[in-house]
């Protein structure tokens, strides 16, 4: 069985794969990148951004030399930024203690900063050709179906399924062997309607034999929070007060509009006039409401609802808050939720609608006395 699992699947895999840039080359910094932005999101989303990604720093000494900013506006919009930030200090090690060249051994590499066990087998399999298995959704599918796994996807099937893949390992092309597994997840052994019958291993599947295979994995609970927030357009003289966030936590190091969560029993101009409170010191004396928007990340549901503010008195820039004419707004790093309200503000849409930020239409601020 070993033998004729990995000949199925590598035959396969020669006449079926996709042609995408990080499988024409064998550099291992090359590979790295791809495969940290593979952890990310979907192939077709990753293609444009290692494109870039490789233009911009075509070496590990060019990402290593570059200021943190730039690499994290870079990676602007593939979310978790942590990634990047230890991408860039991982090349600085590589540059600095490896002459640029990513070591071969696993324990060297294992510990680099974003190295876990599905990285460190991702890259030192596809560029070095390291006899290491490795388990990403799709593989962790996929192994579920071929043993019949009754139960839901997660890391708690991973021992059995290590031992399985190790078994089926072929001595030779480890890269190849993990990638075509990983493609047959993503095209074949779908997650929603699994096309079983152009499937190389369906002679090899416990699900297809018994037909559960619509059923295996047991279907995940998603719970996904709503979060409802306000952010504040603070315009003078032409520019927009944005402030960094803090270097650690959630979307640290990232640039965004004043705001923040609604508490609860708070209404969004209550809430705003709070945020500006205790973030600026300042008070709010008018509001406008330009428009809401929803941002998806995995386990959150943010709504944001954007406004117009004018404040009584404005803050002057400091290290973490700046004014920016929205021609630079380019080279500030932001989360996805803040790019897409500049894209609605500054880039007409195709009706040729446009914002305005004045204080036209604005509402004046009830006195505290007032409810709002
Ligand atoms: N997902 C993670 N690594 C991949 C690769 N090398 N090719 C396609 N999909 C992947």
């Amino acid at each position: 069985m070993p033998r004729s699992f990995a000949l199925n699947l590598l035959t396969w895999y020669n006449k079926h794969k996709r042609d995408l840039p990080w499988r024409r080359t064998k550099d291992p910094y090359h590979i790295w990148v791809s495969e940290i932005m593979l952890q990310q999101t979907t192939v077709n989303a990753v293609i444009p951004y290692y494109q870039g990604w490789i233009k911009t720093y075509p070496t590990v000494f060019d990402l290593a030399r570059a200021p943190l900013q730039k690499v994290l506006k870079s990676w602007q919009g593939l979310g978790y930024y942590n990634r990047a930030k230890n991408l860039h200090k991982a090349a600085a090690i590589v540059a600095s203690n490896y002459q640029g060249q990513l070591p071969q051994e696993a324990h060297l590499v294992r510990h680099l900063p974003g190295f876990g066990p599905y990285t460190t087998g991702s890259v030192l399999s596809i560029a070095y050709d390291k006899p290491l298995v490795i388990i990403d959704a799709n593989v962790r599918r996929l192994v579920m179906r071929l043993l019949a796994v009754k139960a839901r996807a997660d890391t708690r099937q991973d021992k059995t399924i290590e031992h399985f893949l190790n078994k089926v390992l072929p001595s030779q092309r480890a890269g190849d062997f993990n990638q075509a597994l990983m493609e047959i997840g993503a095209l074949v052994c779908r997650h929603k309607e699994p096309l079983c019958s152009l499937c190389p291993l369906k002679k090899f599947c416990k699900a297809y034999a018994l037909g559960l295979q619509e059923i295996i994995p047991t279907p995940q609970k998603k719970i996904i929070q709503d979060i409802h927030g306000v952010i504040a357009i603070i315009e003078r003289q032409g520019k927009y007060l944005i402030q960094k966030r803090p270097s650690s936590g959630l979307l640290a190091d990232l640039w965004e509009f004043p705001g923040g969560k609604i508490k609860p029993g708070e209404n969004k101009t209550r809430a705003l006039a709070r945020e500006l409170k205790e973030e600026l010191n300042v008070e709010l004396k008018r509001v406008k409401h330009l428009f809401d928007l929803k941002h998806f990340y995995t386990q959150f549901r943010v709504n944001l609802s954007v406004f117009a503010c004018q404040l009584k008195s404005y803050p002057a820039a400091q290290t973490k808050k700046k004014w920016v004419k929205s021609s630079d707004f380019a080279q500030y790093p932001m989360p996805s939720g803040s790019a897409k309200i500049v894209d609605r503000l500054f880039n007409p849409s195709p009706s040729g609608f446009r914002m305005t930020l004045g204080a036209r239409n604005s509402k004046k601020l009830a006195t505290k006395s007032q409810k709002t």
